[in-house]
């Protein structure tokens, strides 16, 4: 009679750690690393640090894009293509290792990330922390963010992204909420 007890309070307590374990599974401490050129990813990383009071880590290349639009398309077209690493003023995040998840928020360029997050990727230890992407476009959506991010992310918990047209950031603010919450991020 005993022994059985202990039996059953021993797979109630297993069963109960694999149900914390799974609810939290996306809990923690949450870091945003973001660029923006004109300042709609800016304001989305704003509303994501709004919703859970947490960080942002702004990614600051050495050399600005130009602020003409066909011109950095150009610049930026020609990174891809060279496969570049753009210099940044700051390259590892103050403090990651704290961090348990780490939402990238980048504009699409060229159908995925500039070419300085792939910099950040490089350059920064992500392994074992829950990443994910918001990506502010004009019309291509998430494009490649995702498969990019699974591919210089090897060994991090790649969370579903978020596509928010570049125009109407600002009235996104509880699609972006209700994502956070769905991910798991947001309690
Ligand atoms: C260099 C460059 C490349 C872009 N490439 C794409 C693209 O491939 N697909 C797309 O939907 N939008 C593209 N856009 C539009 C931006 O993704 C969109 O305007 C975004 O919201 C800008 O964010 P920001 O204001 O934070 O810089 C591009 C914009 C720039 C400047």
């Amino acid at each position: 009679m005993m022994i059985r007890t202990v039996v059953l309070i021993l797979a109630a307590a297993a069963v109960f750690a694999a149900w914390t374990a799974e609810a939290g599974a996306a809990s923690g401490r949450t870091l945003v690393v973001f660029y923006s050129l004109s300042g709609n990813t800016a304001a989305a990383a704003k509303i994501i640090q709004k919703n859970l009071n947490c960080d942002l880590f702004e990614l600051k290349p050495v050399k600005p894009y130009p602020s003409n639009y066909n011109e950095a398309v150009d610049v930026a077209k020609k990174e891809q293509q060279a496969n570049a690493r753009p210099a940044l003023q700051t390259k590892e995040a103050p403090g990651l290792a704290g961090y348990d998840n780490v939402i990238f928020a980048a504009p699409c360029w060229w159908g995925t990330f500039p070419m300085l997050f792939m910099t950040f990727f490089e350059a920064n230890d992500l392994s074992g922390k829950n990443v994910t992407v918001l990506m502010t476009h004009g019309g291509s959506g998430l494009g490649r963010s995702e498969s990019d991010l699974a591919k210089y992310c090897p060994r991090s918990k790649l969370l579903k992204g978020l596509a928010v047209s570049g125009s109407s950031v600002n009235s996104s603010e509880s699609k972006i909420a209700e994502w956070l919450s769905s991910i798991g991020i947001k309690k």
